[in-house]
């Protein structure tokens, strides 16, 4: 989802417009079933298959599922990874052993703790946000899943953060970063996460289907440029292997060459 029409003041203010708003970008003449499924509801309420694969493969650790359902409580809880998507990407982050994780969009932090979770005792995920009450939602979860130290939260414009870490020299140290904040920056978060990254390190990036906008983009919506132009131009990137998966709202994964 993204923010960038919308002020946080608005965001703060009223939960009825926030409602309002999440159900008129989301559920417009142009949203597709997919979008809804997961974005909404894990377990995709409107699709038996999708229904089917988290039946038959979910595996949340309890702090998990309580704060899923906390989250559901929540006006914006559109914006929650898509569980089914959340586990992968947990699975994959273990498979190529991350030490050195970056959440670039935090939201209740539902995929946060799903990567806290694979990562060892030394292990670090910096997690980017601008919404300290969102986050402030997912932390007793944090807390009580047992991972907080390994949380490093970083409360400020993603791209700041970013920044702060290149110029503390950790360039090449990271192994895996997960994007899904403010689409009109996702080519910048993606550079510079390509500079943080180790070789064989992964960048995962979220909503690259865009409910299906993608197939479409009309000039006048930039977040929707924004996503095509970056899809478009990782096809060509030769300093990444790619797939392009269409788990949750369409997912990315980039792998640095
Ligand atoms: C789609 S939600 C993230 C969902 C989350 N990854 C999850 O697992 O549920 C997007 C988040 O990006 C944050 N955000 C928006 N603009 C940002 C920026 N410039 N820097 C950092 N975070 C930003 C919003 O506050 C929001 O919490
Ligand atoms: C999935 O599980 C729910 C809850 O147990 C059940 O109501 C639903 O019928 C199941 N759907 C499928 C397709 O397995
Ligand atoms: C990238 O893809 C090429 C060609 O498919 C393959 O030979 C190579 O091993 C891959 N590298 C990584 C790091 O996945």
């Amino acid at each position: 989802m993204s923010f960038r029409n919308i002020s946080k003041e608005a965001l703060a203010g009223s939960i009825t417009l926030g409602l309002v708003l999440v159900a008129g970008y989301c559920f417009g003449k142009k949203k597709s079933s997919r979008m809804s499924i997961s974005k909404s509801h894990c377990g995709g309420k409107d699709d038996p298959l999708l229904q089917y694969v988290v039946n038959n493969s979910l595996r949340e650790h309890p702090a998990l599922s309580k704060l899923r359902l906390r989250t559901m409580e929540h006006s914006w809880n559109i914006m929650m990874v898509a569980c089914e998507q959340s586990q992968f990407m947990a699975n994959m982050a273990k498979l190529i052993k991350t030490k050195k994780a970056i959440e670039i969009g935090v939201y209740t932090g539902y995929n946060t703790l799903n990567i806290a979770l694979t990562l060892p005792d030394d292990g670090v995920l910096i997690a980017c946000d601008v919404s300290e009450d969102y986050v402030n939602i997912g932390k007793p979860f944090w807390k009580e899943a047992g991972v907080e130290e390994k949380i490093d939260l970083r409360i400020q414009p993603a791209l700041k953060t970013l920044d702060d870490l290149l110029s503390d020299g950790q360039a090449e140290t990271f192994d895996f970063v997960f994007i899904d904040a403010d689409k009109v920056n996702y080519d910048n978060y993606y550079e510079k996460s390509l500079q943080l990254l180790r070789k064989g390190g992964i960048i995962a990036i979220d909503n690259v289907l865009w409910g299906g906008k993608v197939l479409n983009p009309s000039p006048d919506d930039e977040d929707t440029v924004a996503i095509d132009k970056l899809n478009k131009k990782l096809h060509r990137d030769t300093r990444v292997n790619l797939s392009m998966l269409t788990v949750g709202d369409g997912l990315t994964l980039a792998i640095k060459l």
